[in-house]
């Protein structure tokens, strides 16, 4: 618990996930079911995502991570593409202050390719700059993110860094993800019914507890991630061994 955070009726406070992820997905199905177009599920996905923060807050999570835009998401017709570049930096600068105020760090993981707009990677570049010093939560914001990416980037960090390949080893690979001092996540919640993981977080994915809901991601709030910590409380992990206590590392 940290001091902003609050009791949650049936969530046990000492057993809080240290890092949730989530694959905000169904903004598009949301649109179509009301006659809208798909831009206007993921103008609605705004709300859904900063309750969700506020939800993280209340119960104290150190890390939160949200899927944005895959590797993938590029097959998209351009104007949805287009539309989803626009959108992440108008909801970047319009929340930000608001987030730095509550002490949350952001930061991205993804790929900075030629296909990102300058001016987003500008607004990226700032937002994490200007929250790097927050001691609070960690938003993650996973964009032009894909987990295979991931592992070919950190291979070829090695590579450049001449690591030999019997220093290849799991902790050395993991040093050369994008973001090193992350720890894994212990729950990842995918809204939409869809039951697939699409290239998120592949490697640190290992061990985590994997909670669907068939909610489309504008209809997500706080209280459907409350919903799932109480489900992942109920679990029990056991990462290969016999009891909760034999985890990695
Ligand atoms: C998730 O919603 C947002 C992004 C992938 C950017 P979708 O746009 O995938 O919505 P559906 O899955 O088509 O309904
Ligand atoms: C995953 O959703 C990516 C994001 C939520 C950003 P997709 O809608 O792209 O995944 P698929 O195509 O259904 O696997
Ligand atoms: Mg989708």
């Amino acid at each position: 618990m940290t001091s902003s955070s609050r009791p949650v009726p049936g969530i046990d406070p000492t057993r809080i996930p240290r890092h949730v992820a989530c694959v905000m997905d169904g903004n598009g199905r949301w649109a179509e079911e009301r006659g809208l177009r798909r831009t206007d599920g993921h103008a609605a996905g705004e709300e859904a995502l900063f309750d969700t923060v506020e939800g993280a807050l209340d119960l104290g999570l150190g890390w939160l991570t949200v899927y944005a835009f895959s590797t993938e998401n590029w097959k998209r017709p351009i104007d949805e593409v287009r539309f989803l570049m626009n959108f992440n930096e108008r909801i970047l600068v319009g929340h930000r202050d608001d987030l730095a105020a509550k002490g949350v760090r952001i930061r991205f993981l993804g790929r900075r390719d030629r296909r990102v707009p300058r001016r987003l990677v500008k607004v990226m570049d700032e937002t994490t700059a200007m929250t790097a010093g927050n001691r609070g939560m960690t938003l993650n914001i996973a964009f032009n993110y894909g987990g295979r990416a991931e592992i070919v980037d950190a291979v070829a960090a090695m590579m450049r860094s001449g690591v030999s390949a019997d220093k290849v080893t799991e902790a050395a690979l993991r040093r050369h993800l994008y973001t090193p001092d992350m720890p894994d996540p212990d729950l990842v919640v995918r809204t939409s019914g869809e039951y697939r993981i699409s290239n998120f977080l592949l490697w640190e994915l290992a061990y985590s507890e994997l909670v669907f809901t068939d909610l489309y991601w504008p209809d997500f709030r706080r209280e459907h991630l409350f919903d799932a910590v109480r489900e992942y409380q109920a679990r029990d992990r056991r990462f290969g061994g016999l009891r909760d206590i034999d985890r990695p590392g």
